[in-house]
């Protein structure tokens, strides 16, 4: 596909424009997996990426025709904004996007919400961005990767104005089984908007396989198994596994201090005593990510190990977003007091077991941390792939460190040295904590060189390669088709 636009679309954009108390005008970049994984191949081949503007300072920024060229300082691709107004980012973003289907399809037992006028904003921010790939095209075969679960609707309507594109939809998160999906009263809906796409793709061949069993089930359609192939209204749709992954970070591991560095920069300004280990846990603060879970290890630790007590700190960096819904103002609240529980209990004056910071942090800052832990836990209740457990590994050049990995995250298919936990068991939690705590220098190594190796190939390059790759061969056949 040589000579193909590449055009990203996502609810979420790379880079976002705010607005300082003294009116400067601030760049930060989102706590988003996705936009981790997008960035550098949207770079690559000098797409275009359309995204909903949500800084404060995102208009002023732009052109006349809403395009700004980024990354800063060195562009080498054009960020396309959307503009939503308060209703479509109510009913469409924290609506039904994300308490609809962000609930839906994580197994985290929080109740799935469905309101008739979010379905509605949602439906028309579809449109609106379909109607902005429409005008982004250059011409009438151009690739479309459409991200994540805000655009269900999207690939089919693309494929009604551009019927020649060819449409990647990454789901990013999971996608749950055929009758936890029925209960969305937009079922068939959103199966016919996703089978607009060439192909579909999800992080592991179990989300594959759930997608395709709630297709058999709902759609008429006729399922190709072993080509993982689904024929649906004259239209073929491939549905595939293709596991995401990072870019291995050799300019960002460059311009960072030394290991030690680190760990004397982060103990000295979270306050954690020298004798102690460090713990971290980074992520949005989210419910799925099971928070709370591993505050409830960590006391089941001190419980059982008293002599733990004093040894141990856990950082806990939680980067806020959709603060307003209940559901996370919820989380929010229940964190702090079970982090200041958990002080009072087993802490003193110098010592404070766990340190909660709700803010986002810079990704140097985050490197930064993971390089001064000697545990990182990834506990999520359920995830698609999750990049911090990659990232971690990609940042210990000193071969130290150990990874705890909830076997419900889609990487802990891929990081098999990881010692994987189930969130919902404290008890194994905390015992998987303590092997992490007296764990060796030598078998840290060894489980973390094995680890980098796997992360270093299979990397994000990669990740879109294969898609790609699937995407040439369905246009060729296609092209063959038409001779
Ligand atoms: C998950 C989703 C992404 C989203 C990210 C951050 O990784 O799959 O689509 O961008 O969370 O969430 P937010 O709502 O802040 O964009």
């Amino acid at each position: 596909l040589p000579d193909a636009q590449v055009i990203v679309v996502s609810n979420r954009e790379p880079y976002i424009h705010n607005e300082t108390e003294d009116g400067d005008v601030e760049l930060v970049v989102p706590a988003s997996g996705l936009v981790s994984a997008l960035e550098p191949i949207t770079r690559a081949c000098a797409g275009t990426w359309i995204a909903y503007g949500g800084g404060t300072a995102d208009r002023t920024v732009v052109d006349r025709n809403d395009r700004v060229q980024v990354p800063p300082g060195n562009p080498s691709y054009t960020l396309r904004r959307v503009w939503l107004s308060d209703d479509e980012y109510q009913g469409y973003y924290l609506g039904f996007a994300n308490e609809g289907l962000w609930p839906l399809c994580h197994i985290a037992f929080t109740r799935p919400i469905f309101r008739e006028s979010d379905w509605e904003a949602y439906e028309q921010v579809n449109r609106k961005f379909a109607e902005t790939v429409v005008a982004e095209a250059r011409n009438e075969r151009p690739i479309v990767l459409v991200q994540d679960y805000h655009f269900a609707l999207l690939p089919r309507m693309i494929r009604e104005r551009l019927p020649e594109a060819i449409v990647i939809t990454f789901w990013h998160i999971p996608w749950p089984n055929s009758e936890v999906f029925s209960i969305c009263p937009w079922r068939e809906r959103i199966l016919d908007g996703l089978l607009g796409s060439s192909i579909v793709g999800f992080h592991t061949q179990f989300h594959a396989n759930n997608f395709t069993e709630s297709v058999d089930r709902f759609m008429e359609s006729r399922i190709e198994r072993a080509d993982a192939a689904i024929s649906y209204g004259g239209q073929v749709t491939l549905v595939h596994s293709y596991p995401i992954s990072i870019e291995w970070p050799i300019e960002l591991l460059k311009a960072l201090p030394s290991v030690e560095e680190c760990r004397g920069r982060v103990r000295k300004r979270f306050r954690i005593p020298a004798d102690a280990k460090l713990c971290v846990g980074v992520e949005r603060l989210d419910y799925t990510k099971g928070i709370l879970d591993r505050f409830h290890a960590l006391e089941e630790l001190f419980i059982r190990h008293p002599e733990t007590v004093g040894n141990v700190v856990f950082l806990q960096i939680a980067a806020p977003s959709r603060g307003t819904l209940p559901a996370y103002r919820h989380l929010h609240e229940e964190c702090l007091r079970y982090a200041d529980e958990l002080n009072q209990r087993y802490g003193s004056k110098s010592y404070r077991p766990v340190v909660m910071v709700a803010e986002h942090h810079s990704q140097a800052a985050v490197y930064e941390l993971y390089r001064a832990a000697d545990i990182c836990m990834v506990t999520s209740l359920h995830d698609g792939m999750n990049l911090v457990a990659k990232e971690f590994v990609a940042s210990r050049e000193d071969e130290q460190g150990v990874l705890l990995l909830s076997t419900f995250a889609g990487a802990s298919r891929e990081l098999l040295e990881a010692l994987i936990v189930n969130p919902y068991d404290a008890a194994m939690m905390s015992e998987a904590m303590l092997q992490a705590l007296t764990m060796g220098p030598d078998e840290q190594h060894e489980r973390m060189r094995r680890m980098r190796e796997i992360v270093r190939d299979n990397n994000v390059y990669r990740w879109a390669g294969s898609m790609l790759l699937d995407a040439a061969r369905l246009r060729k056949r296609g092209d063959l088709d038409r001779v």
